[in-house]
């Protein structure tokens, strides 16, 4: 078998995964991956269909025979035009640690829709590492500062359980992202 071509023993080449963005068809596999990740914030499927409909331009996800292994969930803050916030990022168990989420959050960047982009902004928990190590390395890959702002605080969530999410903030993102797009 061609060294490029995915086998069941070893790890898919990022090349083998299409991203594009989502239609409505899209939302409840979307929410499986959401109920599949162990840290996500579960949220309607109604939810997932208006980011896979009225959301779509700015949202992608990764298929890898025709699954879908990956996805983004973002948009642009109407009150920050040269932002894009990412709402959920999430990756299937089986294809995490190879690379997949920095890929979906390049492409994203790369899309028509976050033109003019020039920061991109997520929430993390204290206790999502790896939330953290992606939000941290793209930054480094995008050679822009990060800054971490008080985002949400736990009081403001139904569930006193909920932790804190603080606001990392990648940018100002150079306009010529060409280079980070392979
Ligand atoms: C967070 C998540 C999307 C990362 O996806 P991924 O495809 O495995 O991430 P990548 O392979 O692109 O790795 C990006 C960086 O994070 C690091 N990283 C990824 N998973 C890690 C882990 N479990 N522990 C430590 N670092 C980790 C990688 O080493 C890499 O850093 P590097 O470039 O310096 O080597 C994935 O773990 C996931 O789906 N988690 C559950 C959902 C979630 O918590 N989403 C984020 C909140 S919205």
């Amino acid at each position: 078998m061609p060294t490029d071509q995915l086998s069941s023993t070893s790890t898919p080449r990022l090349s083998n995964y299409s991203v594009r963005n989502p239609t409505p068809r899209d939302a409840k596999e979307i929410l499986n991956l959401v109920r599949e990740s162990g840290t996500l914030d579960e949220n309607s499927c109604y939810a997932y269909l208006l980011l896979c409909d009225h959301f779509r331009n700015t949202c992608l996800v990764a298929e890898l025979e025709e699954k879908i292994a990956g996805f983004v969930a973002a948009y642009r803050p109407p009150t920050r035009p040269q932002s894009v916030f990412v709402w959920q990022i999430g990756v299937a168990l089986s294809s995490r640690k190879h690379g997949l989420a920095k890929y979906l959050l390049r492409h994203l960047l790369a899309l028509p829709a976050t033109e003019g982009v020039r920061f991109l902004e997520a929430t993390v928990t204290p206790s999502n590492v790896p939330s953290q190590r992606l939000f941290k390395s793209f930054a480094d890959e995008v050679h822009a500062p990060l800054e971490i702002v008080t985002g949400f605080e736990s009081e403001h969530f139904d569930t006193p359980s909920h932790e804190e999410e603080s606001l990392f903030r990648i940018g100002p993102i150079r306009a010529d992202l060409d280079s980070i797009n392979s």
